[in-house]
């Protein structure tokens, strides 16, 4: 992909990785676009970074989504990058009675009814592009699975699979698919993940993450470093070690 002159939708773009993104996208010289559900968040990001646009947009919702990529064709008929990134994660405890069923919803819907959804919505707009790239956000935890977060890491590696069938069916058209995978990041994702020191910095997450798409702008999949032993852990026959390591005292 070309990191320069193209239009960039990012969801959940209002904060965390998504606003990192976002930022970096729009100081490379992209109209950057940014939605998620709240507004005074989005309108934030964009005091700060004047011409950057944002859109209000609840992708459990998929009457609202499929309006919303109906108003997007129009309103930014240029779209050639996609970054599915809105994400939950919600702790579980599949031990408790009732059985926390919302939360698993919950989960599935954001995280793989969303950005499925959300591409549907948009792929019409992005495969007449010249060129047009779709990026999916999954996560360390698709690979190697935290068992305090189970709903959450199985959305994740749906999405994974789902982002490899993707590419595959568009391997003919002119849109390219990536799968970001982030590590572990202080963000709001979780409660702790913000201030946890042994989160990734995010401003270094997406400085290294940028890096590698601009190194190498055909790569299929973007691992920083500090993710690799997540990500590479079945391949290099440590799966049960990594598992073990990130499990350690957890539910
Ligand atoms: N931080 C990590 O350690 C980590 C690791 C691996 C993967 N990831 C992935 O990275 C992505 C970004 O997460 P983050 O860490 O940056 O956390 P974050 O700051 O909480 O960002 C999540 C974003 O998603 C948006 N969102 C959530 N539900 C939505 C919905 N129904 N419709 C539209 N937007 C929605 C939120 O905005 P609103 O609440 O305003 O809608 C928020 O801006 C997620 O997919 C996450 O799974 C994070």
């Amino acid at each position: 992909m070309n990191m320069s002159e193209n239009t960039v939708l990012i969801t959940g773009g209002g904060s965390g990785i998504g606003r990192g993104l976002a930022e970096a996208f729009y100081r490379l010289g992209n109209q950057v676009i940014i939605a998620g559900r709240r507004q005074v968040v989005l309108d934030q990001v964009a005091a700060a970074n004047p011409g950057m646009r944002t859109i209000q947009l609840d992708i459990d919702n998929p009457d609202a989504v499929k309006e919303f990529g109906k108003k997007f064709a129009v309103e930014f008929p240029g779209l050639n990058v996609l970054i599915n990134n809105a994400g939950i994660q919600r702790v579980e405890n599949l031990l408790a009675q009732p059985p926390d069923l919302e939360t698993i919803q919950a989960t599935f819907t954001t995280n793989l009814l969303g950005p499925i959804r959300v591409t549907a919505a948009l792929l019409p707009l992005l495969i007449r592009q010249e060129q047009s790239t779709i990026i999916n956000v999954t996560s360390g935890l698709a690979f190697v699975p935290g068992s305090a977060v189970p709903s959450y890491c199985a959305s994740k590696a749906a999405m994974h699979s789902y982002t490899l069938s993707l590419r595959q069916q568009l391997r003919n058209t002119t849109t390219a698919v990536i799968e970001l995978i982030p590590p572990y990041v202080q963000t709001d994702l979780g409660p702790s993940h913000g201030n946890d020191p042994r989160a990734m910095k995010l401003s270094d997450f997406v400085d290294e993450a940028m890096m590698i798409i601009l190194k190498d702008p055909t790569t299929t999949e973007i691992v920083v470093e500090r993710c690799r032993h997540l990500r590479f852990a079945a391949e290099t026959g440590t799966f049960d070690a990594t598992f073990k390591w990130l499990n350690n005292g957890m539910a």
